[in-house]
């Protein structure tokens, strides 16, 4: 076939309008108002004061030493508010950050042909590039590309990524892991849990690296590069460019991420609200079209350990009492994906109801 693949395709065969089934409903476009500035003022006591909204922002050096309790602090109030935090010095080097973002870039570029190798619309194909989101489900369609590449908890298996990204997309996994094992213990410990308890529970060994393209739009108040959704895993590390347009849902308001030199964003996934029985939230997030870029984005979530698949995740009974009952039954991390999958993007899971 002469159709050129994705929403790139679309952008570059010319389209002026978009098609129909980008279009969202108003409810889910203006489902909140977007907080524009830093500040807002709040009245308390009859003081006026100007409170900032911002997302947290982190700085992880010398989480090996004196400032370790510090920073604990800053994540437990960061994972409980938010459910999102940017880090800064969190020992990814800033090289292997720009070599991903160029070769995500370079794969979603390359001719046509080449990307078509990839693309599969099997959910649980391990390497596969697809678009439009969740053909099969009633959500709506994402202004968006993306490679997946689900490396499980297995070593990475370099000839079968595709040659536009290998080496960058290798050399990153490598690095972020080492990250994600500084959060596993910064994040068991801001529960008052023992430091390795978190990686205790395998919930983090496996991995899955989406490299996602945001091609320009030329209608983008119509339609989102990707609709509200939270994460279904454990915990999501994401690398974006400064293009723009992430946002997170605060206080019912969305608050931009904003692009910050060198950082890395951090957000609790689904599984992680369960097991700490919503002392962490798990925090709808979504990505505006735009008329400028395109932007690239590598979000790497963690989920549990494949060899040990059977395993349920219900809420961690350490952190159980009379006062705090538990809100989930044990749920297996397939089972989860699963239900996630079947619904497709399209707000938040509810939790609640499902498990
Ligand atoms: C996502 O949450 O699905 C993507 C986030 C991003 O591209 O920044
Ligand atoms: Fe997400």
């Amino acid at each position: 076939s002469k159709t050129k693949a994705g929403v790139k395709g679309l952008v570059d065969s010319g389209v002026a309008k978009i098609p129909r089934f980008f279009v969202l409903p108003v409810e889910i476009l203006h489902k909140a108002s977007t907080k524009s500035g830093t500040s807002i003022s709040s009245v308390t006591n009859g003081a006026s004061e100007s409170v900032k909204v911002e997302v947290p922002v982190i700085d992880l050096e010398g989480c090996t030493g004196p400032r370790r309790a510090e920073i604990v602090g800053e994540i437990r109030a960061a994972a409980e508010e938010w459910g999102f935090f940017q880090m800064v010095n969190h020992g990814i080097p800033k090289r292997v950050m720009e070599d991903l973002k160029k070769s995500i870039r370079r794969f979603h570029e390359q001719p046509n042909e080449q990307k078509m190798k990839w693309y599969s619309q099997d959910v649980w194909k391990r390497i596969r590039y697809y678009s439009y989101g969740y053909l099969h489900s009633s959500a709506p369609a994402n202004w968006r590309d993306s490679l997946a590449c689900n490396f499980q908890d297995l070593p990475i298996d370099m000839e079968a990524l595709p040659q536009a990204c290998r080496g960058e997309t290798s050399e990153y996994m490598k690095c972020v892991a080492r990250l994600k094992e500084t959060l596993s213990e910064l994040l068991s410990e801001a529960l008052g849990l023992r430091s390795d308890y978190l990686a205790s529970l395998n919930c983090m060994k496996s991995r899955y690296l989406l490299s996602h393209y945001y091609p320009v739009c030329p209608e983008p108040e119509l339609t989102l590069g990707v609709t509200n959704h939270s994460d279904p895993y454990f915990l999501t590390i994401l690398l974006q460019d400064n293009v723009g347009g992430l946002q997170v849902l605060h206080q019912n308001q969305w608050v931009d991420i904003p692009y910050l030199d060198g950082a890395l964003v951090a957000n609790i996934g689904d599984l992680m609200q369960i097991v700490t029985n919503d002392k962490f939230k798990s925090v709808e997030h979504r990505v505006l079209a735009g008329r400028v870029g395109p932007r690239v984005s590598a979000a790497c979530f963690f989920y549990p350990s494949t060899a040990n698949s059977f395993e349920p995740y219900g809420p961690i009974m350490e952190l159980l009492s009379e006062d705090n009952p538990p809100l989930y039954r044990q749920v297996h991390y397939k089972e989860y994906a699963s239900l996630y999958v079947s619904k497709g993007l399209d707000g938040k899971t509810d939790l609640l109801a499902v498990v």
